[in-house]
């Protein structure tokens, strides 16, 4: 649900539950739209327990008490009691408040009210961290990925820890993926190789870069607030991408982001 508007994400949320068949939602208290994800979700058909809500802390929030309340925000604002997964959004850079932060996710996860925990943006190095410190996992890394940018050496490291890998931009962005810079415009759904690749099978881009995640193991949350998009992102379960098409789409990996190196991402950090 990243940049959608108040009563887009209200109807994008219902339209996806109802009538596309998604069951998995991502928001964000960053995003501004938790309030208007609960109402998409409370005025849909679909039991609550049949849904898989994400949401995830703000940096101004890290350190231990701060984000025990900030999730109290989020769940309130939800208007839900328990979300499915609390994910850090960003690591910042400071390990030592990073830790504390994490400290008060294993306690939401002891409490019940997230059913798992997670990170965002989180490089090898953070993970280790968490790693060396013992304790929970993240269940999740949720990490800008796509063809430009394949982040093996984060799949790499997860996979040694269980860690699910999340791909977020997976179809290349929306026009202002920067989240404090600018960013570069999206050139995958109109890249030559993957439209190539969709002819092929009779498919869009978007739906072409959705299976390449699926088949890579990969989570995948595309984001859209259009009707006819949202169906066709899910329609993508009558067709398999093959070793030609993955090869073709691998000629794209270099390493080209559409938003921010999360060494260098430190918005709304705390003083
Ligand atoms: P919109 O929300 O206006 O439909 P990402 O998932 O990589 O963040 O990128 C999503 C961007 O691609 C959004 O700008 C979204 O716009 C657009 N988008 C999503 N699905 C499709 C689709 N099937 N065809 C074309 N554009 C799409």
């Amino acid at each position: 649900m990243w940049q959608a508007a108040d009563d887009e994400t209200e109807h994008a949320v219902r339209y996806a539950l109802d009538e596309a068949g998604y069951r998995h939602i991502d928001t964000a208290a960053a995003y501004g739209n938790e309030a208007a994800v609960g109402r998409g979700i409370s005025s849909s058909s679909v039991d609550r327990d049949d849904i898989f809500v994400t949401t995830k802390l703000w940096n101004s929030d890290q350190g231990y008490e701060p984000a025990l309340t900030a999730f109290d925000v989020s769940l309130q604002k939800l208007g839900l009691d328990y979300v499915d997964l609390y994910l850090i959004h960003w690591p910042l850079q400071n390990d030592e408040r990073l830790l504390k932060t994490w400290d008060a996710l294993e306690k939401i996860a002891e409490s019940g009210k997230a059913k798992s925990i997670g990170v965002c943006n989180f490089e090898p190095r953070h993970l280790q961290l968490l790693v060396d410190r013992g304790g929970l996992l993240p269940a999740v890394d949720q990490v800008e990925l796509h063809p430009h940018l394949p982040q093996q050496a984060i799949r790499d490291a997860a996979r040694t820890h269980g860690i699910i890998v999340e791909s977020w931009s997976p179809l290349g962005g929306t026009s202002n993926s920067g989240w404090g810079r600018s960013s570069k415009p999206n050139t995958l759904l109109s890249d030559d190789v993957i439209t190539a690749v969709g002819e092929r099978h009779g498919k869009s881009a978007a739906q072409v870069l959705i299976r390449w995640h699926l088949q890579n193991g990969l989570v995948v949350i595309p984001k859209s607030v259009h009707d006819e998009r949202i169906s066709q992102n899910i329609d993508v379960f009558d067709f398999e991408l093959t070793d030609q098409d993955l090869d073709d789409i691998a000629t794209l990996d270099d390493g080209i982001r559409v938003g921010a190196h999360p060494d260098e991402l430190n918005v709304g950090a705390p003083d």
